[in-house]
């Protein structure tokens, strides 16, 4: 075959790889080449054009490295994180909406006992007791899940982009006890920007978009016999609660947080300034055929 003009070269393309063993690679490729051609056609991009978008291509994976993973940046600010996440998530009635997992999960982050503080070293920032509970669909308690917390601090910095920090902080691994509770101390989170000093960050200055994400704490929990949960708990009243830079905001993942004045805490801690309060359930879908 040849002698292809700008129609009929995409089905030229698509018949080049019919001999793909692995169905789903074929399905994958042929959508793939129908999209990116009819893109082509519809945008028309001259060369200079179709070379700049190359160069960002290239810009953005020379910015990747073992801590920094620019390409998951791209498709965050795209949205096509959370609608990957949408598809592969459609929860049940109980079950605790999901949001993105983000760079900055570390694995082997330190165990606490639960009511312990994750706050290494001191961070401004308004102090927040967390009561979490974990429980299945319909709202029984599961005891030993496995809770992974972090979070930014004040400056919005998590502690893996703080060179000088040599200890984990404002991230840890709780299990629930027998009532299916985690509690910890930590501080308020605040809204903070994603890395926006490569190609990302160039994108969306030249489109005009901010990189700020609303204030929220990460959450990530495992239970044997349920899906892993990966959500956010966001702060009410946050002003980017809706321009979130990677689209990862539901209503039923906002909470109130609320003021406390100083005095005793729950767990004894007498608190000398005002501190904050978050009580959130977290309801795990069973991984079973059955719990759709
Ligand atoms: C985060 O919440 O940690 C995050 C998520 C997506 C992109 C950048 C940061
Ligand atoms: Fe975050």
């Amino acid at each position: 075959m040849r002698d292809f003009d700008e129609h009929s070269i995409t089905d030229a393309v698509i018949d080049r790889f019919k001999d793909t063993p692995d169905p789903r690679l074929k399905q994958v490729i042929g959508s793939l080449v129908h999209h990116l051609h009819d893109f082509v056609r519809d945008v028309e991009p001259t060369f200079d054009e179709w070379l700049a978008a190359l160069m960002f291509l290239t810009r953005t994976g020379q910015m990747c490295s073992d801590t920094r993973q620019e390409f998951i940046l791209l498709s965050d600010v795209f949205g096509v994180s959370m609608l990957v996440d949408a598809i592969n998530h459609r929860q049940p009635e109980g079950a605790t909406e999901t949001t993105v997992l983000g760079p900055f999960f570390v694995e082997g982050a330190p165990v606490y006992p639960n009511g312990a503080d994750i706050m290494a070293k001191d961070v401004p920032g308004e102090r927040v007791w967390v009561e979490a509970q974990i429980t299945d669909a319909a709202g029984a308690p599961l005891p030993g899940a496995q809770v992974d917390v972090w979070q930014s601090d004040g400056d919005g910095f998590y502690d893996v982009q703080r060179p000088e920090l040599t200890e984990a902080s404002l991230r840890g691994r709780f299990f629930s006890d027998a009532a299916g509770m985690v509690k910890f101390w930590s501080i308020t989170p605040l809204y903070y920007p994603i890395p926006y000093d490569g190609p990302v960050g160039d994108l969306l200055k030249a489109t005009k978009r901010h990189p700020y994400r609303p204030a929220h704490l990460h959450f990530m929990t495992v239970a044997e016999g349920y899906e892993t949960l990966v959500t956010h708990v966001f702060v009410q009243g946050d002003p980017y609660l809706d321009s979130d830079a990677v689209f990862g905001v539901k209503t039923s993942l906002i909470d109130e947080f609320p003021l406390q004045p100083p005095g005793l805490a729950p767990d004894g801690r007498r608190m000398e300034k005002p501190w904050r309060r978050l009580n959130y359930r977290f309801g795990l879908k069973g991984a079973g055929p059955q719990d759709t």
